[in-house]
């Protein structure tokens, strides 16, 4: 698996150009291409800034001696790079498996081509087989944005906050996340709209038509798919 995120942050650093300003997701595998892109500048000297879409990110870039920026200072970045938990074959996403998924929306939407970086374990038949829906919402309104979720046919489950904290996790926002299960996806583009529309919704884990391209990485090489417009 390892292998396969590096292959993928490899061939998504090779679109990385001398003066671009970069959007930079969030994950494990866009620690990976972070790490490589901090090489890349040591050694070949580019001029790059990156807007981070969390603390993870940010911190990382950071250590790496990476130069940040933000989208107040550039509004439109070259080129976005970022990870995902479920890629169809239509380059439609699930998204905010580390609870990034509003920053890296709005990131990822601001950027003239965004890229997607994964393992071969993330592509699926069919978005929501594998993997809940993460919707971010405000504190207030989990409870009721739960019970909206139920009506549309969905299985909500508030994110817990794992061993290092007691209760619902806490996006860098302040926010909740819930994670939603759907037993089938049919129409993602349709259901992103649906939990949108429901009051205390931040934003929706589920990216339509968004990524240009893909590369996904495995112990054999790197495959790239790039979106039909
Ligand atoms: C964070 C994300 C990540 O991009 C996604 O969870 C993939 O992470 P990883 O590269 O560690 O598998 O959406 O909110």
């Amino acid at each position: 698996m390892i292998e396969g995120k590096k292959r993928a942050a490899q061939a998504a650093l090779s679109e990385v150009r001398d003066g671009q300003i970069l959007g930079i997701g969030t994950g494990s595998t866009v620690a990976i291409f972070i790490e490589m892109l901090a090489e890349r500048i040591e050694k070949e000297g580019l001029k790059v800034l990156c807007v981070p879409t969390s603390y993870q990110s940010a911190y990382l870039a950071m250590e790496k001696g990476l130069r940040l920026t933000t989208l107040e200072e550039h509004p439109i970045l070259d080129l976005a790079v970022d990870g995902a938990d479920e890629v169809d074959n239509k380059l439609n996403l699930i998204k905010g498996g580390g609870a990034a998924l509003t920053r890296e929306k709005i990131v990822d939407s601001a950027a003239k081509r965004f890229i997607v970086i994964a393992d071969e374990g993330k592509l699926v038949e069919r978005l929501g087989v594998k993997t809940p829906v993460p919707v971010e919402v405000i504190p207030m309104a989990w409870r009721t944005v739960a019970n909206s979720v139920r009506i549309l046919g969905g299985n909500p489950r508030l994110r817990d906050g794992g061993d290092r904290k007691d209760g619902p996790l806490v996006t860098d926002n302040g926010n909740f996340i819930l994670d939603i299960k759907f037993d089938e996806i049919n129409d993602p583009r349709a259901l992103e709209f649906e939990l949108k529309r429901i009051p205390g919704v931040v934003e929706v884990g589920l990216f339509v038509n968004l990524a240009n391209a893909a590369y996904i990485g495995s112990e054999k090489g790197v495959k790239k798919i790039e979106r039909k417009m």
